[in-house]
């Protein structure tokens, strides 16, 4: 499987995966061949990723296991704690990465004050890597200034066919910061798109999988959620698919700026 900085390039999403139906869809995941789970405290279902991995029997450190800091855990001496207890819910000594999930909402706890708490959980092995999830350009450099070159493994944005964030993944791409694609097939609406569907029929492959394989072959991670079994294979399907230039100059006409996740509390975008 494709890697990008460490982390396998193709992960499952797991927001909305909850409960006893999210535990098994999550372990299916882990049956089908995927070996990357995103989760965060948000999602409120740590337990259930930990249960999956239980389930799974696969050997511990199989499955690259990524959590994001809550902006409610931001503050002096909060996030280390908030940490250990998401630790607790998905039964691990450590995860792989941990990320910030979004810049404290109109700046209410300073950048250095969390960054450092990451940092410091990284150097109690609590996370064995460090990242970040919607920092546009001007704060990945403050975050570099604050936390050193090489530190930021990821940069988690939402990145799809109809927001292609060019100017922000080539910036991450130059500070060797992996770009993880979230919402990667637009909610699903990739697989009614004319021209993917055109571009997979001369594949023998779906529109989805060749949203997902352009993702990987621009060097990106992706992780897209399902709720369907047959979707986990699909999805996973689209690391066969080998896309030529002519399709990728297509998709990335298909760029149209549109956003989908833009609560009140964003950053300014670039
Ligand atoms: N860092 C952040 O702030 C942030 C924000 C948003 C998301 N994320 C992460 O990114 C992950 C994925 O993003 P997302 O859940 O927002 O959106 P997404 O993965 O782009 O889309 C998920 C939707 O696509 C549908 N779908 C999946 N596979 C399909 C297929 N092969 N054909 C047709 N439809 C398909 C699913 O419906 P069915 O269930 O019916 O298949 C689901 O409604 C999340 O789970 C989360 O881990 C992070």
């Amino acid at each position: 499987m494709q890697r990008v900085n460490g982390m396998p390039a193709l992960g499952l999403g797991t927001y909305k995966r909850r409960g006893e139906e999210g535990t098994e869809l999550i372990r299916r995941a882990l049956e089908v061949g995927y070996r990357h789970l995103d989760t965060a405290q948000l999602y409120e279902n740590e337990a259930d990723v930990g249960e999956a991995l239980r389930r799974s029997d696969l050997p511990p450190g199989e499955v690259w296991i990524t959590t994001k800091i809550a902006p409610a855990n931001f503050g002096d001496g909060l996030l280390v704690p908030s940490l250990e207890e998401s630790l607790e819910r998905l039964g691990l000594d450590a995860v792989d990465l941990t990320l910030i999930h979004w810049p404290s909402p109109n700046n209410e706890v300073a950048l250095p004050v969390y960054l450092e708490q990451l940092a410091e959980a990284k150097a109690q092995g609590l996370t064995r890597t460090l990242g970040v999830s919607n920092f546009p350009i001007a704060l990945i450099d403050e975050a570099r200034e604050i936390l050193g070159d090489g530190e930021i493994k990821t940069n988690q944005v939402e990145l799809h066919p109809y927001l292609q964030n060019r100017a922000l993944a080539d910036h991450c791409a130059a500070h060797d910061i992996a770009v993880t694609c979230y919402k990667p097939i637009a909610d699903g609406s990739v697989a009614e798109d004319r021209v993917l569907r055109e571009i997979a029929d001369k594949h023998s492959a779906t529109p989805t999988q060749v949203c997902l394989s352009w993702q990987l072959a621009e060097g990106w991670v992706a992780i897209p959620t399902t709720s369907r079994a047959d979707r986990l294979e699909e999805n996973f399907g689209a690391q066969q698919v080998a896309l030529d230039d002519e399709d990728r100059e297509r998709i990335a006409r298909l760029d149209a700026g549109k956003r989908y996740v833009d609560p009140d509390t964003a950053p300014d975008w670039d």
